[in-house]
């Protein structure tokens, strides 16, 4: 029998999931490229270089805002992830592969996703597509088959996906263009109005990861952290101290449209579905849904329940593996028109 993997693009992070082993790959979705055509490294190793790399070195993420934007260096990054895993895991060739995309994109995006993996050099048998909240919400643990609705909201890295499903189905998804890039950006630019500090992306991530909160925090439990930058002015670096209160005023008008964004989406979702997801509340998936008080925010501005999921990071890999573990979910996945596969 033929094996099976799974694949989640995301524009941060790439995962690939393999039949009965689990997630087997889990790294920056970045790739540097020497002298513009020569790769020197991909994942975790190329991010190691982003913010530090000499000029003739460009590190960049293939996927921007949920879609693949450059084409061939997320296909020779691929190459290489999947050499480097039959290494470990034995050959990739002739598996079936399931790719997750958006709901919220062209057919033409979502075919690239197919042709992607289609086209790598261990030629697969067989790639079929899975819509990311459907993944996502299986992941969560989610009985996506049943007529109950349900709302899943994937807060990533350059996307908020915001969807309600039922029956298997999607009955609304819309994508927007903010997640936790545009909060590290947020934060950026007000250290530098503020402080006349210049930090860098991956500094940035830092403050937020250990500071971001979506609700002003009391002052008794405001934390701070020291960071270094570059001083505006004198151009020497500089530590400063930044606390949670700080980065609560950068963010909130990002987080606030995530939650003005959710709550059309529920103003737009038919009444018996609505009914189920009042009983349910909503789900809350993605690497910024670790964001403190987050469900207190949504919860207060939708009146609902909210559940921030587990391991939010890991919700669209592990259900695709749901998928690919469980013969009785493989109607999920599909294979688009165009492709014709002989079983
Ligand atoms: N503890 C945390 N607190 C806040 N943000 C976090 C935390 N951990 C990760 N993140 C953020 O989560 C984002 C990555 O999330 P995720 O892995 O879901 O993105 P992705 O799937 O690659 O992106 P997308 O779904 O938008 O294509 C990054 O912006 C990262 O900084
Ligand atoms: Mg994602």
């Amino acid at each position: 029998m033929s094996k099976t993997y799974g694949i989640d693009l995301g524009t941060r992070v790439l995962k690939i999931y393999k039949k009965n082993e689990g997630v087997i790959y889990d790294a920056k979705n970045i790739i540097a490229v020497a002298d513009g055509n020569r790769i020197i490294a991909v994942g975790d190793e190329a991010f190691e270089m982003f913010g530090k790399a000499p000029s003739n070195i460009e590190v960049t993420y293939p996927v921007k805002y949920g879609v693949i934007a450059d084409i061939k260096h997320m296909q020779a990054m691929l190459n290489i992830v999947f050499e480097e895993l039959s290494a470990t895991h034995g050959k990739l060739n002739g598996s079936d592969f399931i790719v997750t995309a958006p709901t919220d994109i062209t057919e033409v995006e979502k075919k690239a996703f197919i042709d992607l993996v289609a086209s790598t050099n261990i030629k697969p048998r067989k790639v079929k597509i899975v819509e990311r909240p459907i993944a996502d919400a299986l992941g969560v643990g989610l009985n996506v088959t049943d007529a109950s609705g349900v709302m899943v909201v994937d807060i990533g890295a350059d996307t908020t996906e915001i969807s309600v499903l039922s029956l298997g189905g999607i009955v609304l998804s819309r994508l927007i263009p903010i997640g936790g890039n545009k909060f590290d950006d947020d934060i950026i630019s007000a250290v530098k109005k503020n402080y006349n500090l210049i930090i860098g992306n991956k500094t940035a991530e830092i403050i937020k990861i250990n500071l971001a909160t979506a609700v002003l925090p009391d002052d008794d439990k405001i934390k701070a952290i020291k960071v270094y930058g570059r001083d505006v002015v004198s151009g020497l670096p500089v530590e400063k101290e930044i606390d949670s209160a700080f980065v609560y005023t950068a963010i909130r008008e990002h987080l606030q449209n995530i939650v003005d964004s959710v709550r059309m989406i529920l103003e737009h979702t038919p009444p018996e579905i609505a009914s189920d997801i009042i009983d349910s509340g909503i789900y809350v998936t993605g690497g910024s849904a670790s964001i403190n008080d987050l469900a207190k925010l949504l919860g207060t501005e939708t009146e609902l329940a909210v559940n921030i999921c587990k391991d939010p990071a890991n919700s669209v890999a592990l259900g695709i593996g749901r998928i690919i573990e469980s013969p009785e979910l493989d109607s999920l996945s599909y294979v688009l028109k165009q492709m014709n596969y002989k079983d």
